[in-house]
């Protein structure tokens, strides 16, 4: 796992594996962000939303303690949640937010803060500019958005504000994003993937996790004949490979999610085979649009 980076425009360099925590509740987010420190893994993705920051913040701790490493080794991200219902925070309370979250999460810094959803012009204009403020104190490294598409973001830059390091959007064989994804590139925003593994018939299977799949996709994921079998029975690797391989193969970091060790182990392993260029082709032309991880966020709806 180690030496797979990129580098975001401000220097700070984010490793292309990381581990998602979405969905984890925050008594069990110790014992899985341990486990994946431990299975190689020095990028922890987090949010206010996701009510885990304390214990992935001890997960955090017993992981570096148990592989004998220090903060500077593992990369952090936690986002801000902007509000909901027409209610947004404001600039002052952004840093009210960003402090409970750096004190829940035991840190004095994040290596990158996100605002999770662009919901109003007001509320990410006025959010931006508090993030770009905490990126300037030194207490987030790397500042960028989540769920932004392409007017959201010309938007921050008519009203003179820098661009975002980062933009987390829901990127993986199903949902491409193409036009995003080249403005993104083509601005030095990196893009970092989440939801890579939506195509399996097993992404967020547990009852009560909101999914947007449709009965279509669901069959395509069950099916024999899905392509991504095929691949991983070509390459001798598992079907969840192959989704994080194209990520990371595409230049994205990935934030693989689960609480199975040996599932948080096997996701690990992405750096060690190649999809070729076949396999490149075949999953150009497999994109269905829009995302099904947060259907009401996702940029491709709100273009
Ligand atoms: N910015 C945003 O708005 C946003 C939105 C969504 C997600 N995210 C971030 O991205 C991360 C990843 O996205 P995600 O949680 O939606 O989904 P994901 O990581 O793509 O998939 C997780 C699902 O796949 C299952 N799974 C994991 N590894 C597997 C394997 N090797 N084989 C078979 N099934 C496997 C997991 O079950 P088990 O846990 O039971 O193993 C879980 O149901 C999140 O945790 C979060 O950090 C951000």
């Amino acid at each position: 796992m180690a030496g797979h980076y990129r580098a975001l425009a401000v220097g700070v360099e984010i490793p292309l594996l990381g581990f998602g925590t979405y969905l984890i509740p925050d008594e069990q987010a110790a014992d899985a962000v341990e486990a994946a420190i431990r299975a190689g893994y020095r990028h922890i993705d987090t949010a206010e939303a996701y009510g885990n920051e304390r214990g992935v913040g001890e997960g955090i701790r017993r992981g570096l303690a148990a592989v004998g490493i220090g903060r500077d080794e593992i990369f952090v991200t936690t986002k801000l949640f902007p509000g909901m219902g027409g209610v947004f925070k404001s600039a002052r309370e952004v840093e009210t937010a960003f402090e409970a979250s750096l004190s829940a999460l035991g840190l004095e810094h994040v290596d990158l803060y996100l605002i999770h959803a662009p919901f109003t012009p007001e509320q990410r204009l006025e959010q931006w500019g508090a993030v770009v403020g905490l990126h300037e104190s030194g207490r987030a490294r790397a500042v960028g958005v989540s769920n932004f598409n392409v007017r959201h973001i010309e938007e921050l830059v008519a009203a003179g504000l820098p661009l975002p390091h980062a933009n987390q959007i829901e990127l993986h064989p199903w949902s491409q994003k193409p036009e995003i994804v080249r403005f993104l590139e083509g601005n030095g925003i990196v893009p970092i993937a989440y939801s890579s593994l939506v195509p399996l018939s097993t992404w967020r299977a547990a009852p009560g996790h909101a999914s947007g799949k449709t009965d279509e996709m669901r069959a395509d994921g069950e099916s024999g004949d899905s392509p991504f079998k095929a691949m991983a029975a070509k390459h001798g690797v598992s079907e969840a490979q192959v989704l994080l391989r194209w990520g990371v193969q595409s230049g994205y970091p990935v934030l693989p999610k689960s609480t199975d060790p040996a599932r948080i182990r096997e996701n690990a392993e992405v750096f060690s085979f190649e999809l070729d260029e076949d396999d490149m082709r075949v999953i150009a032309g497999l994109d269905r649009g829009a995302g099904v991880a947060w259907r009401t966020g996702d940029p491709v709806n709100n273009a």
